[in-house]
């Protein structure tokens, strides 16, 4: 029997369950594409945990280890205290809005949520989403008009650059442009351009990760500051890997640079890391755009509102953090023991400040392979390749929590040094 676009025909009077061209041509490309993945060492296998994430976690077939993959900054996914604010927010509202957030979607816990991150940031609003992908996703096409100039930092997350071309591809008019990761004169010259081109009529946005999430380097605020202000540009910084992590009190990349946060016009952020770990993003910044979000932002007309557990969870997070600064402070010191001790064994790291240490190894199979014997060793660490990083960028990426140990530390190091010896 041949089927062609799910029209069924008979052969020789007998019919059999065969797929039709169309479903074996997409399975065996599918199948080819998983084999070479496999057969070049690049499968990604996904690891199951058995118990909460906190400094050590127990990976199904693997026990307990300690964890250095986790966005976990500030060790506060397992607090007791955000469990319970949960556990209490699942109790008071139920599992969730079973609506969008201008039907019948909008709880108390969003309100009190949204203020509370307003106020951390000190501006005037905030609005959340159920991830810093949509709020990314929201942001661009949303706030940004045909006329406008979008240029973006080449190195920043998937998230911005999707919501950049969905924004571009549903505005038509808006423009986009990359600059080369924190090259001040090319996006000077790219402002400047913009500012020449007679169809760039409106706003100009440069847009940029505060922590670049790969690299773990530092976007230069001030200096991007300076640069939007020549061309009057606004700036929106997505510091998803800098809150709770950067500046002396967890701000973020801003505090960091000693710059009050009025000088970022809009920040997004995730509540999936440093501020409790479960899920959610945000945008922040000046009432007006908060209220056209509601208005029309299209990830939060059409979706639901973040579950009252997560942001009960999220809330009591960053209260924990504006009481406890010094766990900032803990953080920092074990990203500087554990930078420290990754150079003793011999691997290159960045000198930064920031809880994202990569290790650089290019090649995607031989990251993998290694994390895969790290965890063997009884430490998780993740191998990044392709597409997540460029061809030949392959790397171990170690990311360090406020609570981890001198313990853990050292076992990671341990590990390091042992993997750098069986690989090299
Ligand atoms: C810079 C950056 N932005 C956005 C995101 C997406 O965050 P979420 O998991 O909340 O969608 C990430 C997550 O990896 C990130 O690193």
């Amino acid at each position: 029997m041949v089927r062609l676009g799910g029209v069924s025909a008979l052969i020789g009077g007998t019919f059999s369950a065969m797929p039709t061209a169309v479903e074996s041509s997409f399975a065996s490309r599918t199948h080819a594409m998983l084999e070479s993945l496999k057969q070049s060492g690049q499968l990604k296998h996904l690891q199951t945990i058995e118990g909460p994430m906190d400094a050590t976690v127990c990976v199904r077939g693997f026990g307990e280890v300690a964890c250095f993959c986790s966005n976990n900054y500030l060790g506060l996914a397992n607090h007791p205290e955000v469990v319970q604010a949960g556990i209490d927010g699942l109790r008071k509202y139920g599992a969730g809005t079973a609506s969008v957030r201008f039907i019948c979607g909008t709880f108390a816990c969003h309100e009190s949520l949204e203020a509370t991150i307003a106020k951390f940031y000190g501006v005037d609003a905030s609005y959340t989403f159920t991830s810093c992908w949509n709020a990314n996703e929201a942001i661009f096409p949303t706030l940004c008009e045909p006329g406008d100039m979008l240029v973006s930092d080449e190195l920043n997350h998937a998230s911005i650059i999707d919501g950049i071309r969905l924004a571009v591809s549903i505005k038509k008019g808006l423009h986009r442009t990359v600059y080369k990761n924190g090259d001040m004169e090319m996006l000077d010259a790219k402002l400047a351009e913009a500012r020449r081109n007679p169809e760039v009529t409106g706003t100009l946005w440069v847009v940029t990760d505060g922590v670049f999430s790969m690299e773990g380097s530092v976007a230069n605020l001030p200096k991007i500051r300076d640069v939007c202000d020549r061309h009057g540009a606004l700036l929106v910084v997505d510091d998803s890997h800098g809150t709770g992590v950067m500046g002396p009190t967890g701000r973020g990349t801003h505090e960091h640079w000693n710059m009050p946060a009025s000088k970022v016009d809009y920040f997004t952020g995730t509540l999936g890391k440093a501020l409790g770990g479960g899920a959610g993003g945000y945008i922040a910044g000046s009432r007006q755009a908060m209220d056209l979000l509601v208005q029309r932002g299209r990830p939060t007309l059409f979706s639901n509102a973040l579950p009252c557990t997560v942001a009960c969870s999220a809330q009591k997070a960053i209260e924990i953090l504006m009481r406890e600064p010094q766990r900032v402070s803990t953080l920092r010191n074990n990203v500087a023991a554990a930078r420290a001790g990754i150079r003793s064994v011999g691997f290159e790291v960045l000198d930064s400040t920031t809880a994202i240490c990569p290790i650089m190894v290019h090649d995607t199979a031989k990251a993998i392979a290694m994390s895969k014997r790290l965890l063997e060793l009884g430490v998780f660490v993740i191998g990044f390749g392709f597409p997540v990083v460029p061809e030949g960028h392959a790397r171990l990426r170690v990311q360090i929590s406020a609570v981890h140990t001198a313990e853990h530390i050292q076992k990671l190091v341990d590990g390091l040094t042992q993997v750098r010896r069986e690989f090299s």
